[in-house]
């Protein structure tokens, strides 16, 4: 099945918000209206060539078309969504057999004044028009779980959850099954290959409350990402991503008052801590369905490029890429989450940190990737902009600070922006919004950046 591009959905917001426009001053027989009103059947009838229905809307306020969520809206697909919003409009279906007619109508109710979604329907049907529908059609047909929420907000979620079921299997002594898993790493794969940067945006929400949880969905969706921009084949990138998963699930093994001790570990506690390598790998060996590569880079997670890490009886292995990817990712999440014993440090700072330790502890080539895929600014941190705005860094574009699209949080004067401007500092026309001037400790600013990504 095609997947509907990120283009294309973005053409269709574009026209459908031009349509709405130009309904307000000409008829329908005019071009202005009957031009984009034409090009955005005939997309919406190419998204449909394959499917019975295509979802859209706004969820926490971000634009979605099926699979493709927009984060950073240029200023049309911001209007849409506004009078989506507006209209109290959270989700549509567009149903096979649109025509122009019925978008028509449709765009000419979305511009009435206090027209609602009730009104709007009402109206709707009075006319005829069963092909656009409010809400989210539930899915018939089997293979696909599209429900509407938007898809990589809710593949965080379901993998939260899939950790968190096997997590608690393993505490009653079960090995856990592997299906829960599995499906998650269907769809962060298909997201990773598709859009990485919306995936690396979510590996930002950190819950401190559910370190372990949290840590481990986001160590499995920067490795796939990182394995993704290597090119690396489905296969790997599958094997990747669930290893990610399930790199930590040893610690489900290891005492809960040394997991969870502020401060620094005793030896002895330390000594402890370091098995939940080995006892993860074991777990994963047993789970039925996962490739025992995953088991092995489990168990090479913490055996550092160097070989002077541990379980120390492994160090003279072999081991295959995949526990290097592992030990970047991890790292990388780590350095950025703050926990009890040590502060955060903003992504550009972790690049740093992670630098130092590239060629012995991390493999430097795989460094060196991991920082060109996160960009100048990378995701997630805080900069200053020349319009002497503070904005926070939600889509990068690698080694192209220009393209970004960030958050603006606080206004030239000092004012915070609740909800925040979403901007691309270049639009695509070329039109530029605003360059980044330097990077702005959080910590400085008193910004938990973690919220801003949670959708
Ligand atoms: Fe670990
Ligand atoms: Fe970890």
């Amino acid at each position: 099945m095609n997947e509907i591009t990120h283009q294309d959905a973005q053409r269709a917001a574009m026209l459908l918000t031009a349509s709405i426009k130009s309904v307000t001053f000409y008829p329908q027989a005019h071009p202005a209206v009957r031009q984009p009103l034409e090009e955005l059947a005939g997309i919406i009838s190419d998204m449909l060539r394959d499917k019975p229905k295509i979802r859209l809307g706004v969820v926490e306020g971000v634009f979605f078309l099926e699979d493709n969520l927009f984060v950073a809206p240029n200023s049309s697909v911001a209007e849409l969504a506004e009078r989506l919003i507006d209209k109290d409009i959270n989700a549509l279906t567009v149903l096979a057999g649109v025509s122009v007619d019925d978008l028509f109508h449709f765009a000419a109710l979305l511009a009435r004044k206090n027209f609602s979604s009730d009104l709007i329907f009402e109206e709707l049907a009075k006319k005829g028009v069963t092909t656009i529908r409010l809400g989210i059609e539930e899915q018939q047909d089997e293979g696909e779980a599209e429900q509407g929420d938007t898809a990589a907000t809710r593949t965080y979620f379901d993998a939260l959850n899939a950790v968190r079921g096997a997590m608690k299997d393993i505490e009653k002594g079960r090995i856990p099954a592997s299906d829960q898993i599995n499906e998650v790493v269907d769809s962060m794969v298909s997201l990773a290959v598709r859009d990485h940067a919306t995936l690396l945006g979510l590996a930002m929400i950190k819950d401190y409350d559910n370190y372990t949880f949290n840590h481990s969905v986001n160590v499995g969706i920067l490795a796939v990402a990182l394995a993704a921009y290597l090119g690396m084949d489905q296969e790997a990138l599958r094997d990747t991503n669930t290893a990610g998963l399930l790199h930590d699930i040893g610690k489900t093994r290891i005492e809960k008052s040394i997991l969870n001790k502020p401060g620094k570990l005793s030896g002895e506690e330390y000594e402890e801590m370091k098995k939940h390598a080995e006892k993860g790998s074991e777990i994963v060996n047993r789970m039925e369905n996962i490739h025992p590569r995953v088991a092995d880079a489990v168990l090479g997670h913490h055996i550092r490029y160097n070989r002077t890490g541990y379980p120390e009886w492994a160090r003279q292995r072999a081991f295959d890429q995949l526990a290097d990817i592992l030990a970047v990712a991890d790292c990388y999440d780590a350095i950025t989450t703050l926990r009890a014993y040590n502060s955060p440090i903003p992504p550009k700072g972790a690049l740093d940190v992670m630098r130092r330790v590239s060629g012995t502890s991390l493999r430097s080539e795989l460094v060196e990737k991991f920082e060109e895929m996160m960009g100048e600014y990378p995701v997630g941190s805080l900069v200053r902009l020349d319009t002497n705005e503070i904005a926070l860094v939600v889509r990068p574009h690698p080694l192209e600070s220009c393209e970004a699209a960030v958050k603006i949080i606080i206004d030239a004067q000092g004012n915070n922006l609740d909800p925040p401007k979403v901007v691309r500092l270049v639009e695509q026309d070329g039109t530029r919004y605003a360059g980044i001037v330097a990077l702005v400790d959080p910590l400085m600013k008193n910004i938990d950046v973690s919220r801003y990504f949670l959708m």
